[in-house]
């Protein structure tokens, strides 16, 4: 987590880091500063806030700063309390050296003990202040800041990426990257250094993403690599970056979530119109000969993930068990990293992120790697780390989520993962043309069934007035709108922080349905499907117990409508694509919700958009 950014070039940098600055304030959002040398007073200048990047703004009215080279951080605490004295940038014990970090310096308190011990004083609880002044004490030693980081980051255990200069070399920025996201903006005449592309693209489309161990030298002219791997100085190619800058503008909608929730039916026909070129036809432009003949070989898959992209891979799972007939697990990513993996060359692991960069998810690919199998990641951010370490990648192409509730990238992940599940049957000759055919005959609706779900769901609004001051919320849903029920509550909690508890519906019996009295709202996920009467089931017993229902079904579902206290219909189509649009009320009414509470909608608390630390 954390944004960094760094400049140096003929622009005043105060603007360019506060732009950068504002563009990545989805990584985390507790305190923000920079760090900059003026260009008459040769002096370090260092302003850092508590609070959002709107505090440091409202402070850096102040001053009237003329500066070249600087770095701009908005920090996601994972060392030491939201503080003015922890916020970055952190400055080593000379006064010399600024650095912004992200990520853990694990050995941390081992290498703080000995620097204490030679009388280098702390000013935070970080363990980025460690770093710099590891930094600091090797570079007054040899006055070479260079060969001062690259001894520094040697030494220094975890992953991370830092930006740093010295006062005394005010021309130059240093970057290193270890894991953690680092990419490189090309200018004329100036340069940038970012956690992501968002920061670049008002600036330049001509990006180097750095490799893990990269130690790039930045000044306004030139950038050399020198890789810590190889221990060479190295040549890494640009590319351009296609984003649209107004992709990551909120075009007039309140929040960035509502106006990512609307370009849902846009995302699913950039989708189709990519991997589904003609009837009966899908196409993965980026799976090579070689890749597609271990798609064929392979016996069994694993769908690997966190959060949001988790729910997309288990409606991924059954999909591809459904069509494949392959056995298909699916595990949070945290847990399969540790939990020692039987994996050979026979395995699949599909890992599933939309930042590209979840630190878990990074892990649990380097495990499966490392025991042989063939990895493939489904990814939204292009050039991201897990997209370029995995053996193929199949972007997402949702553009650019800010909103830290994931909305359109769910929604891609779901279209391109059953997408996989329909592209690995058909390589694997499980299913038959004529049927292929048909499903993504239903598919190629989907864009025009889920305008008509936003179309509708203004309706929906007045289910969140009735019920937005309530605490509890049960949502229930079987096969594949399981998944739903638990990607509908972790909407609803983390951004209007009421208690929401996603269960399979067919196990209310065995414990939540001690919870259902008069008080007690259940959103109910039942759309037409082979598990309908079953949901009939227990929404009857919800109501025999004076339970509140909210229901999501299918048009003309009568029976569910009357039963239900709100009931909102989603167009016909087959069981298997109705996750993809059942989400959508779920996200509105946690949407409406979270409004009506005076939530942050795009910056819940505690959270942050790309997950960096373990
Ligand atoms: C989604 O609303 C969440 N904020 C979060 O669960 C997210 O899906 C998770 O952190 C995984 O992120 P990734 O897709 O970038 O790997
Ligand atoms: N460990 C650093 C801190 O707590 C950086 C945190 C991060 O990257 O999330 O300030």
């Amino acid at each position: 987590m954390c944004g960094i950014i760094g400049y140096v070039g003929y622009r005043n940098t105060v603007p360019v880091l506060i732009t950068g600055l504002e563009r990545l304030e989805y990584r985390g959002y507790d305190s923000a500063g920079i760090a900059c040398v003026d260009h008459q007073k040769d002096g370090l200048i260092l302003i850092k806030e508590k609070g959002k990047l709107g505090v440091l703004k409202e402070k850096l009215g102040d001053f009237a700063i003329e500066a070249h080279i600087g770095i701009g951080h908005t920090r996601w605490a994972t060392h030491g309390e939201p503080s003015r004295a922890n916020a970055h940038p952190h400055v080593d014990a000379s006064g010399k050296i600024a650095l912004v970090h992200n990520g853990i310096l694990e050995n941390y308190a081992a290498v703080k003990s000995i620097l204490q011990k030679k009388r280098v004083r702390f000013l935070s609880q970080t363990d980025t202040e460690v770093g710099v002044n590891l930094i600091g004490a090797y570079y007054r030693k040899t006055g070479k800041l260079f060969d001062a980081v690259k001894r520094a980051v040697q030494e220094l255990h975890g992953y991370f990426a830092f930006v740093l200069f010295s006062k005394e070399d005010p021309e130059t920025l240093i970057a290193y990257k270890r894991s953690n996201p680092l990419v490189i903006g090309l200018g004329q005449g100036e340069n940038f250094v970012a956690s992501d592309v968002t920061a670049l693209i008002p600036y330049t489309r001509q990006v180097i993403y750095l490799e893990d161990e990269d130690l790039a030298v930045i000044t306004a002219q030139k950038i050399s690599v020198y890789s810590l791997k190889t221990k060479t100085w190295v040549k890494r190619h640009p590319t351009t970056v296609h984003w649209d800058v107004s992709q990551a503008q909120k075009q007039g909608f309140p929040h960035f979530m509502l106006k990512e929730m609307y370009e849902q039916p846009e995302v699913l026909k950039n989708i189709l119109a990519k991997r589904t070129p003609g009837s009966g036809e899908i196409f993965f432009d980026t799976l090579d000969k070689k890749f597609q003949k271990r798609l064929r070989e392979i016996e069994r898959v694993s769908m690997i993930s966190c959060g949001t992209a988790y729910h997309a891979g288990l409606v991924g799972a059954i999909a591809l068990e459904q069509y494949t007939r392959l056995p298909c697990r699916t595990q949070v990513s945290s847990e399969f990293r540790y939990g020692d993996p039987i994996l050979n060359t026979k395995d699949l692991v599909v890992l599933i992120t939309q930042s590209g960069e979840t630190a878990d998810t990074l892990a649990a690919l380097r495990e499966a790697k490392a025991k042989g199998a063939a990895t493939l990641a489904v990814v939204n951010v292009v050039g991201s780390t897990i997209a370029r370490e995995a053996d193929a990648v199949i972007y997402t192409h949702a553009g650019p989520e800010i909103g830290v509730a994931s909305t359109k990238a769910y929604i891609a992940q779901l279209a391109t993962l059953l997408l996989l599940a329909f592209y690995m049957a058909k390589i694997r000759k499980t299913i038959s043309p004529a049927d292929l055919k048909e499903l993504l005959r239903e598919f190629k609706k989907m864009p025009q069934h889920c305008a008509r779900v936003l179309k509708d769901i203004k309706k929906f609004e007045s289910c969140a007035e009735k019920h937005y001051t309530r605490r509890n919320f049960l949502y229930l849903g079987r096969g594949c709108n399981y998944p739903t029920a638990l990607e509908g509550a972790l909407k609803l909690k983390e951004i209007s922080y009421a208690h929401a508890h996603g269960y399979a519906a067919g196990e209310m019996k065995h414990g939540p349905i001690a919870l259902i009295d008069h008080e007690q709202p259940v959103i109910c996920i039942a759309p037409e499907s082979k598990t309908y009467d079953k949901m009939i089931s227990n929404v009857q017993e919800i109501l025999a117990r004076d339970g509140i229902v909210i229901a999501i079904g299918t048009d003309g579902q009568k029976d569910l409508k009357k039963m239900a206290d709100d009931f909102f219909a989603i167009p016909r189509v087959p069981e298997i694509l109705s996750a993809i649009l059942t989400v959508i009320p779920l996200q509105f009414l946690a949407y409406k919700i979270a409004v009506l509470n005076g939530r942050d909608v795009d910056q819940p608390r505690n959270l942050a958009k790309s997950v960096t630390v373990e």
